[in-house]
């Protein structure tokens, strides 16, 4: 399956090396960079590694983990590419998840003015996330994303066979993610996505879901790529969801990113049902489908404060406002919504009775 963005030409497939090979075949004599973390150049490199181009190519290493989506880290891959001779028509193919796909993108979109980068995600989370919609970038101490450029890659390669050697709970990461889509799209789409049963999907069938919510993230990343506006609706879940990724964090009830956002999705359908009358019914099926999968959280009442707070940082605050995203119905988006304090320990105080 190929998808045409106005950005990148994207493939979703079975057979990588097929179409790696052929799409390396049309950047013939480019010097071509290969990063990895510990894992992917275990688990992920020996599958592409028969490739002539991919075996000749310099690889380049850096340690896995949000900790290391660095300066540092950044720092090293610029070192690299500057060291092993990488020159403007260099080529940096970004093997691994969401934090390769980012910090590889921004390396690459920054190093000598810019070089061409190649996405090959390689968890669930990546492949319908952060590999396509040209969001770039890398943390600043603790600050995510902090810096960074959208700019998108040459190639996105999508193989949802890599998903073989995940956990069930990054599985499930890129499933919240894909289940924002098709709340934020529509309820056809919705309900032919909750009628696959994740834990048990083939990878044939996956990539047909991955290829819609790709799509679906593309109709909303090609009317506003530089997110002013209706890219916006991608951030439904976000909110209330960083907020319970950051409470969590470091802690012994960390919780994956998807996992933060189905619950994030979990309130701000509740606050979408008190600002925006989006209907009873359609939320309590959806809370119960969400909470079916994802483990409620638990949460005391010092942890409301906590979050109030953190909601009070997140970037997609501006200026007073926190910017919610919300729904009036499934697909029907509306941006840019306020919530005040009361209505926050409302909504926390329904999540907590569930
Ligand atoms: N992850 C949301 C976006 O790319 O806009």
């Amino acid at each position: 399956m190929k998808i045409n963005t106005e950005f990148s030409t994207i493939y979703i497939s079975a057979e990588i090396q097929q179409v790696l090979t052929e799409v390396l075949k049309k950047n013939q004599n480019r010097k071509t960079f290969v990063l990895v973390d510990e894992n992917t150049k275990k688990h992920c490199l020996p599958i592409i590694n028969s490739i002539v181009e991919i075996d000749s190519s310099e690889i380049i290493e850096i340690k896995s983990g949000e900790k290391n989506k660095s300066i540092k880290s950044l720092e090293k891959v610029w070192t690299m590419l500057s060291e092993k001779g990488a020159d403007r028509l260099s080529l940096l193919i970004n093997l691994g998840g969401g934090i390769i796909c980012d910090l590889g993108g921004f390396a690459a979109s920054t190093f000598k003015r810019g070089i061409d980068f190649i996405n090959i995600p390689t968890t669930l989370l990546s492949q319908v996330d952060a590999s396509v919609g040209g969001k770039t970038g890398v943390n600043l101490h603790e600050l995510k994303n902090e810096i960074g450029v959208f700019n998108h890659p040459k190639y996105v390669l999508i193989d949802s066979s890599f998903n073989r050697t995940l956990e069930k709970d990054h599985i499930l990461s890129g499933w919240a993610e894909m289940l924002k889509h098709s709340l934020i799209f529509d309820e056809k789409d919705w309900l032919n996505v909750i009628s696959h049963d994740i834990k048990h999907i083939g990878f044939k069938e996956l990539n047909k879901l991955i290829a819609r919510s790709i799509n679906i993230k593309n109709h909303f990343v090609e009317q506003d790529p530089f997110e002013k506006n209706i890219r916006k609706a991608l951030n439904f879940g976000h909110t209330f969801g960083h907020a319970f990724e950051s409470l969590f964090m470091n802690s012994e009830s960390e919780i994956s990113h998807g996992e933060a956002v189905a619950h994030g999705m979990i309130c701000e359908l509740y606050l979408s049902g008190e600002i925006c009358n989006f209907p009873a019914k359609k939320t309590n099926t959806a809370v119960t489908y969400l909470l079916n999968i994802y483990n409620k959280v638990e949460l005391n009442d010092s942890d409301f404060e906590n979050i109030i707070v953190l909601i009070g940082h997140d970037k997609k605050k501006e200026g007073q406002n926190i910017n919610f995203t919300l729904l009036e119905d499934f697909g029907k988006i509306k941006i840019n919504q306020n919530c005040d304090r009361e209505l926050l320990i409302k909504t926390l105080n329904w999540y907590k009775s569930l």
